[in-house]
């Protein structure tokens, strides 16, 4: 991307924060948001074949084929070229598989981007798993309310008041199965960045403000 214009990917085990940290960062720099897994639950509700078999796979916790998500973001990427207003964009879970992240280069030598940085939100297995089983999303809003001690008394979106909902694939066997998924592709998309000297690995594990620190200390300089 141009000198004042960001670009960032973001990367990590399911319930690693990817989505709560890309939030703070689009709010503090001002960029786009392009979430794959939300923009692949919105488009789940069409009410055509994709749509349709999105849900089937989509709550079993395996990935979507390469060239759906492709395919979502590279619509994005259009829509984002003609906004001469764009301060930056945040990927959000994508790519997950080598083709993608393929793809993905591809698509940003067309469009004249390019990443900035690519953040690896890291937490263990059982890190994952318990926040997955206690992720509690508003209804109304989308808000997370994270499970901690301080949180926990709350029964309400405490922005809207809506009602928490559980994802779909927030149940064990889909979690298991998106963990297995993670392990089985996530390296080599890991070593392709890193080759290319874009990955930055995070401590996911710490607080969610502590781990925003950690990312704004290794966007100095890029903007
Ligand atoms: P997606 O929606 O991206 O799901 P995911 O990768 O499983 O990740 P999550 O959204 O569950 O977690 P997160 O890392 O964003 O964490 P969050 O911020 O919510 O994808 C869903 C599905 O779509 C995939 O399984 C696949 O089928 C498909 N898909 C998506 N992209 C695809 C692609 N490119 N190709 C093919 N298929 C694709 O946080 C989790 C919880 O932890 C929350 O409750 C939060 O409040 C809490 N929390 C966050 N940070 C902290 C912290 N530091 N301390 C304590 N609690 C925290």
């Amino acid at each position: 991307m141009g000198k004042d214009e960001l670009a960032i990917c973001l990367l990590g085990r399911p319930g690693s924060g990817k989505g709560t940290q890309a939030k703070l960062i689009v709010e503090k720099f001002n960029l786009a948001y392009f979430g794959s897994g939300q923009v692949l639950r919105e488009r789940q509700q069409a009410s055509d074949y994709t749509g349709e078999k999105l849900k089937e796979v989509m709550e079993k916790g395996q990935l979507v084929p390469s060239f759906i998500a492709s395919k979502l973001w590279t619509d994005k990427l259009e829509e984002y070229k003609a906004n001469s207003d764009l301060k930056g964009f945040v990927l959000d879970g994508s790519p997950r598989t080598i083709p993608e992240a393929k793809l993905l280069d591809e698509a940003l030598v067309w469009y004249r981007w390019q990443i900035d940085k690519v953040f690896l939100v890291d937490i263990s297995k059982e890190t994952s798993f318990n926040r997955l089983a206690k992720r509690r999303q508003c209804v109304k809003c989308g808000r997370l309310t994270p499970y901690e001690e301080k949180y926990s008394n709350i029964k309400v979106c405490d922005q809207c008041g809506g009602e928490f909902v559980v994802r779909l694939d927030d149940n064990p066997e889909s979690i298991r199965e998106r963990l297995a998924i993670y392990d089985k592709e996530m390296e080599p998309i890991l070593d392709f960045y890193e080759k290319q000297g874009k990955l930055v690995k995070i401590n996911g594990e710490q607080p969610i403000e502590a781990v925003f620190e950690d990312i704004l200390k290794n966007l100095e300089g890029c903007l």
